[in-house]
């Protein structure tokens, strides 16, 4: 069996930043001291009417690309992680990506799994090249969720921040491997965070569009829970079963949805300060781009290291869940 590895990875955020105080200069019943205190956002990037998730998921990938030291050419499938495609239905966002980076003949599919999303993706690449298909493969996680969001929802308008993570997964050549990945789903909670109109269930209308049921809906308390009563035994069951305790991880990269949810795990698995990191304050949930946007900030902040035990646990819509555990591989 090949081993996998990360070499390279690259972010991309959209130009405008949107704060608290300018949601609430926007017109939403809320406060920058509600916002932060609830969930640790202070401010998020936002696309404009032009920008497209392809268009960010591009920018990450080139910088992915030549930090990996790799041509586009080497590149034999593109995998890409969205809620936000470019289109409804299709074509997937990998082919339009494909076509921007200029690649002919390669493979590419979009994955659905929200924000679990970019840990689906590295699984998935892992197991292409564990079994020795493809030798480099172009992750992306990328949403655009500002687009999808009701504006006029307190509940929801400020939780949400656009960006995109790519990363290069390849035939490992040193010890720096992907060690496992996990992948969890229980379509049990489905319904507390959904998009429930535009889809096959209740197609696109005049209806859908006066009720805004093609914008998230989301039970915040049921997210909540179910997040928090579903990682932590995940953690400690994967820790469990590679024979790993919660403090041999060096760094531990947690989905950013809200500051509260990282400091349960944090608090209950008696991490340390050095051991989680965490940037929801500057970006919000990015949703499929939130764990490489964390990768990228905790390598740049000396979090993580070449070598070091990194742990990189998702959760979202579904309800999905997903851990990654592996050495990381590059500077
Ligand atoms: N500003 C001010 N008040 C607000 C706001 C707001 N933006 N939003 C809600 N409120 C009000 C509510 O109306 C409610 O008022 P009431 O008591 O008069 O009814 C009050 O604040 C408390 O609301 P709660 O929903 O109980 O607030 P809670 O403490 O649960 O925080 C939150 C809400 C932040 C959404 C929290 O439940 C949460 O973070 N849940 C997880 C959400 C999440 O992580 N989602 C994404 C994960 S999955 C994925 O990433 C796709």
């Amino acid at each position: 069996m090949n081993h996998a590895s990360i070499i390279g990875i690259g972010t991309s955020v959209p130009k405008k930043i949107l704060t608290n105080q300018d949601i609430v200069n926007m017109g939403i019943d809320t406060t920058d001291e509600w916002i932060t205190s609830r969930t640790g956002i202070k401010q998020r990037f936002i696309a404009d009417a032009e920008t497209t998730s392809s268009d960010l998921a591009v920018e990450a990938a080139q910088k992915a690309i030549q930090k990996a030291k790799i041509e586009t050419s080497d590149i034999d499938l593109i995998l890409v992680a969205t809620a936000t495609p470019d289109y409804n239905g299709f074509p997937s966002t990998a082919c339009i990506v494909q076509q921007k980076l200029g690649i002919s003949n390669c493979g590419a599919f979009d994955i659905s799994a929200a924000c679990s999303g970019f840990n689906y993706a590295i699984s998935t690449a892992t197991q292409f090249i564990q079994c020795g298909t493809y030798k480099n493969i172009l992750v992306i996680g990328v949403d655009c969720l500002s687009k999808i969001v009701n504006w006029e929802d307190r509940n929801t308008c400020i939780l949400f921040g656009d960006g995109a993570g790519a990363a290069i997964v390849a035939t490992s050549t040193d010890n720096n491997t992907i060690i496992n990945t996990y992948l969890h789903a229980s379509g049990k909670e489905a319904d507390i965070l959904n998009i429930p109109g535009g889809g096959t269930k209740k197609p696109f209308s005049k209806h859908v569009l006066e009720e805004k049921s093609h914008t998230i809906h989301m039970d915040g308390k049921a997210v909540f829970k179910t997040a928090t009563n579903t990682i932590l035994p995940h953690i400690k069951s994967v820790l469990a079963q590679n024979n790993k305790t919660a403090e041999d991880i060096n760094c531990y990269i947690f989905h950013q949805a809200n500051k509260r949810i990282i400091k349960f795990i944090k608090d209950k698995l008696n991490l340390t300060n050095e051991q989680v990191f965490s940037n929801i304050e500057t970006y919000g949930n990015t949703s499929a781009a939130s764990i490489p946007l964390a990768i990228q900030d905790a390598i740049n902040n000396n979090y993580i290291k070449k070598g070091d035990l990194v742990c990189l646990c998702a959760f979202g819509a579904g309800f999905t869940w997903s851990t990654i555990l592996l050495k990381w591989g590059t500077n």
